[in-house]
């Protein structure tokens, strides 16, 4: 008798540590982080021009992107520059720009104070930034980490989507 209750105590000790652990896993993460759609490699870009790279989770890019579409989305929808096809956010061009854009860390600063694509001045007067929030209301709201998680989306997407991203323009 007395093992036969121990040992349906400890069916119910087992029950009760992996009950939890299971609704953690199926409401906790949700359905997306365990239909892993992406690689490491797909999420792994350079964090700062010395070559330090950084990965993401899928969860930051898809917060990323939602960010990004709605603070950025109007004038680079698809990576594309509306109003200057010149100065997209396609890899090639991030890279070509004065400084470097194609980092976590040089986008970050972008949104913090834009420069002409030369970096000889800075455009904040006319693109969204922290600095010029006071005109650019969609930008108030964002911090550092919102900043970070956009400059993710922005140099995962190319690894994403390939040239469909900044309408691959160099490959034709
Ligand atoms: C009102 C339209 C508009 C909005 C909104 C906008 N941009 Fe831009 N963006 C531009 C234009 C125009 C340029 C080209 C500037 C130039 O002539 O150098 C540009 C350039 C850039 C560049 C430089 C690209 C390169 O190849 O050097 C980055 C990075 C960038 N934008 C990021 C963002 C991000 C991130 C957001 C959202 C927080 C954003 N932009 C919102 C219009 C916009």
């Amino acid at each position: 008798m007395a093992r036969l209750v121990s040992t349906a105590l400890c069916a119910l000790g087992r029950l009760l540590l992996v009950l939890p652990l299971a609704l953690l896993l199926v409401t906790g993460f949700g359905g997306e982080a365990l239909a892993a759609q992406w690689s490491a490699d797909q999420l792994t870009v350079p964090a700062n021009p010395d070559g330090t790279e950084v990965t993401f989770s899928e969860q930051e890019i898809k917060s990323g992107r939602k960010l990004f579409n709605n603070s950025c989305g109007e004038c680079h929808a698809g990576g594309i520059t509306k109003t200057n096809q010149n100065v997209g956010l396609d890899p090639e061009t991030l890279a070509l720009a004065t400084p470097a854009r194609d980092n976590v860390e040089a986008l970050v600063d972008y949104m913090k104070d834009p420069t002409s694509y030369d970096g000889e001045y800075s455009i904040a007067d006319v693109h969204p930034s922290l600095r010029s929030s006071d005109v650019f209301v969609k930008m108030r709201d964002l911090d550092d980490n919102d900043l970070r998680l956009m400059a993710g989306y922005i140099l995962v997407a190319p690894k994403v989507q390939g040239i469909q991203w900044g309408g691959g323009k160099i490959y034709f």
